[in-house]
C-alpha cells in the first residue's frame, strides 16, 4: 500500500488541509476509545480550532476553479479508483470501525460496503449528470438546462455510519464538480481517515477534500463563513436547526437529515414470526443506533400479547457484547453520554406508567463494564403521548403500543414530530398500499424493517426529520448542484420573448 505523506505517527492522526497531514495548529487533542472496552485506545484526534477549519475552508475554495473545470468522467475515474480501494481495504476498515464505534462486525462490513455502493453509484454520474434539452417557444433557439457546481461543501457527519454516511454526502458533492471541508463526529475520526486516505490515494487533487476534527467550535465556522456554499448535516434535530440558523444570513444550501420515531405496525393478519424478527432486527439492530430504526412497534390487539410474549423471549435472548465477536448481536452504546440517555429515558419510561418487559438495566459484571453496555429493552403498556413513544432514544429500548385497527396504527404512526422510515406487517395488499399512502414519511417498508434503505434510491424524511432535500439516489446532485438553463439564438437577428406581438393570433 503507498504510504502517502505519513498521516499516521504510532497513534496520533493529523487533519487533512490543502493535501497535507498536519496537527491543528493551535488546538489540542482527543482521545478516541472503544465504547465496548475504554481501556483500548484507538488514537488521537487533532481538537481543531476555528483557525484549522478556516485553513480548510480556503484551500478548499482555491481549489475549486481546478476540479469543476475538470470534465466530470475524469472526476468520476478519480471516484471509481477510490471505490475500488475501499473493496480492498474493507476488511480493515470494517474492523477499524467496530473498534471505535461498536457495532457488529456484519454491519460495519455493511456500511463499508454501502460506502463502496454509493462511490460506484455517484461516481457513474459523471457520464449522465443529465440534464434536459426542451423546444423553444421562437424559431432558430436552442434550450438547454445543466447542472452546475455551487463551490465549497460543509460535510458535517454523524457516528452512526462512519463511513457510509461521508460517502453519501462527499461522493456527490465531489462528483458534480465542487471542493469538501469534512467534519466528522468526534467518536468516529479513524473511519473518517480511513476513507478521506482513500480519497487522496485515489488522485483526489489537492485542496478538493479537506478534513479537520473538532467539536463545535469548527462546525460553528463550517456553517456561518460566507465561503461555504452548501452544508449537508447528519445528526440530531436540535443541531440541524442551529446549523439552519448559522447558515441563513449567507443563504447558504442547507440539507439536513435529523431525527426518527420510526414505527412498525403489525396487523392481525401479518405472519408473525417475520414481523417478530422486522422488528428485532429493526429495533436492536445497529443497537438501535440508527435514526432509521424502529422505535416504536404498533400491534394490532388481537395478536398483541402473543406478539409481546413472542417479542420479549427473542430480544431477552439477543447477545449482548464487543462487536468484534462473531456470537455478538447487539454491541455497546457509542459513548457515557449515550448510555446515561438510555438509562434517562428507561426511568421516564417508567414514571410515565409504561411497563419494563424486559431489560432495563446497563450491563456491568466483568468485561461489560469496561464498556457502555445495555441490555436490550421492551416497554409494553406505552400509550401515544408518552415521552418514550414521541422522542429519539437511539438506543435499544423498543416501545410496544396497542391498536386496535390499521386507522389507529397509522394515526399514532403519524402522531410524532418526525417522518423517517415506517413501515407495515400484513399480508393485505389494500391495507399495505393504504398504509404507504397515508404514512406521511420519506422512507416506507411492506413486510420489512424500518432500516435497510438502498444507496440508489433517495434517503430522508419529512417533518423534523429534513428540511425537504434528499441524499443518496440521483436526488443527491439536487443537494450539490443548481441548475442553469441556457439559451441559443442562432437566427441571427434579435428575437424577443414573452413579447406578444401577434395577440389576435390564437383568438377567434
Ligand atoms: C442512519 O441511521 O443515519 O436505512 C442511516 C438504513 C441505513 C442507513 C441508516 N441504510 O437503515
Amino acid at each position: 500500500m503507498a504510504n502517502l505523506n505519513v498521516p499516521k505517527i504510532d497513534n496520533r492522526y493529523d487533519n487533512y488541509i490543502g493535501g497535507e497531514w498536519k496537527q491543528s495548529a493551535h488546538g489540542g487533542s482527543c482521545e478516541n476509545r472503544n465504547p465496548a472496552n475504554h481501556d483500548d485506545l484507538i488514537g488521537v484526534f487533532p481538537e481543531s480550532t476555528s483557525e484549522d477549519a478556516l485553513a480548510a475552508i480556503q484551500a478548499a475554495r482555491a481549489a475549486f476553479d481546478g476540479w469543476r473545470l475538470t470534465p466530470a468522467p475524469k472526476r468520476a475515474e478519480i471516484l471509481f479508483r477510490a471505490a475500488q480501494l475501499i473493496v480492498e481495504r474493507k476488511e480493515q476498515f470494517a474492523r477499524d470501525m467496530t473498534r471505535e464505534m461498536g457495532k457488529v462486525l456484519d454491519e460495519t462490513r455493511g456500511d463499508v460496503q454501502e460506502a463502496i455502493d454509493m462511490t460506484y453509484f455517484l461516481a457513474g454520474e459523471g457520464r449522465r449528470m443529465y440534464g434536459q434539452t426542451a423546444p423553444s417557444e421562437l424559431p432558430d433557439k436552442f434550450a438547454m438546462s445543466l447542472r452546475q457546481p455551487l463551490g465549497v461543501c460543509s460535510i458535517i457527519t454523524p457516528w452512526n455510519f462512519p463511513m457510509a454516511i461521508p460517502s453519501w454526502k462527499i461522493i456527490p458533492a465531489l462528483v458534480c464538480g465542487n471542493t469538501v471541508v469534512f467534519k466528522p463526529s468526534e467518536l468516529t475520526p479513524l473511519s473518517a481517515h480511513n476513507f478521506v486516505r482513500v480519497l487522496e490515494e485515489a488522485g483526489v487533487p489537492r485542496g478538493v477534500v479537506n478534513m479537520v476534527t473538532g467539536g463545535p467550535v469548527i462546525g460553528e465556522l463550517l456553517t456561518t463563513h460566507q465561503d461555504v456554499a452548501v452544508v449537508s448535516f447528519t445528526g440530531s434535530t436540535a443541531v440541524g436547526r442551529q446549523v439552519n440558523q448559522n447558515a441563513a444570513p449567507y443563504f447558504k444550501k442547507v440539507h439536513l437529515e435529523m431525527g426518527g420515531k420510526n414505527c412498525i405496525m403489525v396487523m392481525d393478519d401479518a405472519n408473525l414470526e417475520l414481523a417478530l424478527e422486522g422488528c428485532l432486527w429493526g429495533g436492536f439492530g445497529t443497537t438501535g443506533q440508527r435514526c432509521t430504526a424502529a422505535s416504536r412497534v404498533i400491534v394490532h390487539d388481537k395478536v398483541h400479547d402473543q406478539f409481546v410474549e413472542r417479542f420479549v423471549a427473542r430480544a431477552k435472548a439477543l447477545r449482548v457484547g464487543d462487536g468484534l465477536d462473531p456470537q455478538t448481536q447487539v454491541g455497546p452504546s457509542i459513548s457515557q453520554k449515550q448510555l446515561e440517555k438510555v438509562m434517562s429515558y428507561v426511568r421516564i419510561g417508567q414514571d410515565e406508567g409504561a411497563r419494563i418487559a424486559c431489560g432495563g438495566n446497563r450491563l456491568t459484571d466483568g468485561s461489560y463494564g469496561r464498556g457502555n453496555f445495555h441490555q436490550p429493552t421492551v416497554f409494553v403498556d406505552v400509550k401515544p403521548h408518552m415521552r418514550i413513544a414521541k422522542e429519539e432514544i437511539f438506543g435499544p429500548v423498543v416501545s410496544v403500543l396497542r391498536c386496535g385497527s390499521l386507522d389507529e396504527a397509522i394515526q399514532i404512526g403519524n402522531d410524532v414530530i418526525y417522518g423517517l422510515s415506517a413501515s407495515i406487517y400484513t399480508q393485505d395488499i389494500n391495507r399495505a398500499f393504504r398504509a404507504m399512502r397515508e404514512m406521511y414519511t420519506g422512507i416506507f417498508y411492506v413486510n420489512a424493517p424500518t432500516i435497510g434503505a438502498e444507496v440508489h434510491l433517495p434517503f430522508g424524511g419529512t417533518k423534523a426529520t429534513g428540511n425537504g432535500h434528499r441524499e443518496a439516489g440521483t436526488a443527491a446532485l439536487d443537494v450539490f448542484s443548481e441548475w442553469k438553463s441556457v439559451y441559443v439564438d442562432f437566427s441571427g437577428k434579435l428575437q424577443r420573448a414573452q413579447i406578444d406581438n401577434n395577440p389576435t393570433a390564437l383568438t377567434p
